[in-house]
């Protein structure tokens, strides 16, 4: 449906905010955020979304909600950032849905502006450190600004948000609907949805990002290898078959490796040179389609393991025949070739390594009928928009 913000609709915003030991923050983050509502004649709701802080959080949420429209959903038994908004998102009701950080590094008073955007037809706004006029805090270390800077470069092909990493950002509900299951790990929950809904109309407004003044930061390094993990299901979503060939090629090329190794280690053990060949190529198509069960065709570890690696071995063995005779046939018959063995030595490894690719993604490691895509190895939030 293409939708949607018709000048007659009228704007509720559902602002988000996940905490975790923030009740010192509330109050000032409270009363700021609606102020800036208040100010831009906004109409809305604020959703704290906590993980059972036992910080006196529901203390003073009560004592807030009596005087603003604020809920206060606590998780008992869940931790996390990115499950904690997704929950957010699902218990609110704004047309618009907006998500920032409890500690005030992201100022309430940008809400006005980023709304705009998103009325004026953005599909996904941030509040940017990384456009013109937007900073980070002088207290920022090198290390931290390092690390930034080289993980929003890791998220270059995703989008061409400048700061994709934000975590204060606002949508339309409607981008929500018929998205695939959300299944981020870790922190940048923001990436997630705008991918995910595809987004191609975005839009950043400059901020400042404070750095907290009280509480402490949840950032931890599992966090940092967390988003390496979600980076790489990311681009396998939005470039499905790139993402399986380029995995099959890097694990291709390590099991070229180990066949070198076993073989120039069984010659040197002094075992006849054909059988140290024959056992080095056994080992490596083992280690190829090992990798492969595991990483690269994430559904081929529904078949059973056994079945599925003699497959492999005899798909690998007919591969290897194909790139040796390519070369053989290139060579004896090609007078170009004839004088450029190298080259008739990389068509032949093109051409058995495309052989093998192609008996994989049909045969050994084809999916089942009932595979869902987007669905890959962590718990599903299916978000509820009406
Ligand atoms: N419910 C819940 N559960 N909330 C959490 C959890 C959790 O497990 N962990 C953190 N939060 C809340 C915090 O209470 C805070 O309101 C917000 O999420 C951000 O957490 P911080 O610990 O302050 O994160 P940060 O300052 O290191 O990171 C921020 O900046 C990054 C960019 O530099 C976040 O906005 C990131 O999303 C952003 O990428
Ligand atoms: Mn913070």
């Amino acid at each position: 449906m293409e939708c949607c913000q018709a000048e007659d609709t009228k704007v509720f915003l559902s602002v988000i905010v996940p905490t975790f030991r923030e009740a010192e923050n509330l109050t000032e983050l409270t009363e700021r955020v609606f102020a800036s509502m208040r100010n831009a004649e906004l109409d809305g709701e604020m959703v704290i979304v906590d993980d059972n802080s036992l910080d006196s959080t529901d203390i003073v949420c009560s004592k807030l909600a009596k005087e603003y429209p604020l809920r206060l959903i606590v998780r008992q038994n869940e931790r996390g950032l990115a499950t904690a908004v997704l929950a957010g998102i699902d218990q609110s009701r704004g047309n618009i849905v907006i998500v920032m950080d409890a500690d005030l590094s992201h100022p309430p008073e940008k809400i006005p502006a980023m709304v705009q955007e998103v009325i004026a037809g953005a599909q996904f706004v941030v509040g940017s450190r990384y456009v013109k006029g937007g900073c980070t805090d002088a207290k920022w270390g090198i290390f931290r600004w390092l690390n930034s800077k080289v993980a929003t470069l890791l998220a270059r092909g995703l989008t061409n948000l400048k700061d994709p990493m934000a975590g204060f950002f606002a949508f339309p509900r409607h981008i929500l609907v018929n998205t695939p299951p959300m299944s981020p790990v870790g922190y940048k929950i923001g990436l997630e949805i705008v991918t995910k809904a595809r987004c191609q109309k975005v839009s950043e407004v400059p901020i400042t990002f404070m750095e907290r003044t009280r509480g402490k930061s949840k950032l931890t390094l599992q966090q940092q290898v967390l988003y390496l993990r979600h980076l790489r299901r990311l681009y396998r979503f939005k470039y499905p078959q790139t993402a399986e060939l380029l995995q099959f090629a890097g694990v291709g090329l390590s099991g070229v490796m180990v066949d070198l190794a076993f073989f120039i280690g069984l010659t040197y053990s002094h075992v006849e040179h054909q059988l140290a060949r024959a056992i080095s190529f056994g080992v490596a198509a083992s280690w190829n389609w090992y990798l492969n069960r595991w990483f690269t065709f994430v559904d081929g570890r529904r078949k059973r393991a056994t079945k599925q690696w003699l497959q492999f071995l005899v798909s690998a063995t007919f591969g290897f025949t194909i790139n040796w005779g390519t070369y053989k046939v290139l060579t004896d018959n090609v007078a170009y070739m004839a004088d450029h063995h190298l080259l008739a030595f990389y068509v032949g490894i093109i051409m058995g390594a495309g052989f093998n690719y192609m008996m994989s993604r049909l045969f050994v490691f084809r999916p089942f009928e009932q595979a869902l895509p987007g669905k890959v190895d962590s718990p599903e939030h299916p978000l509820n928009v009406q």
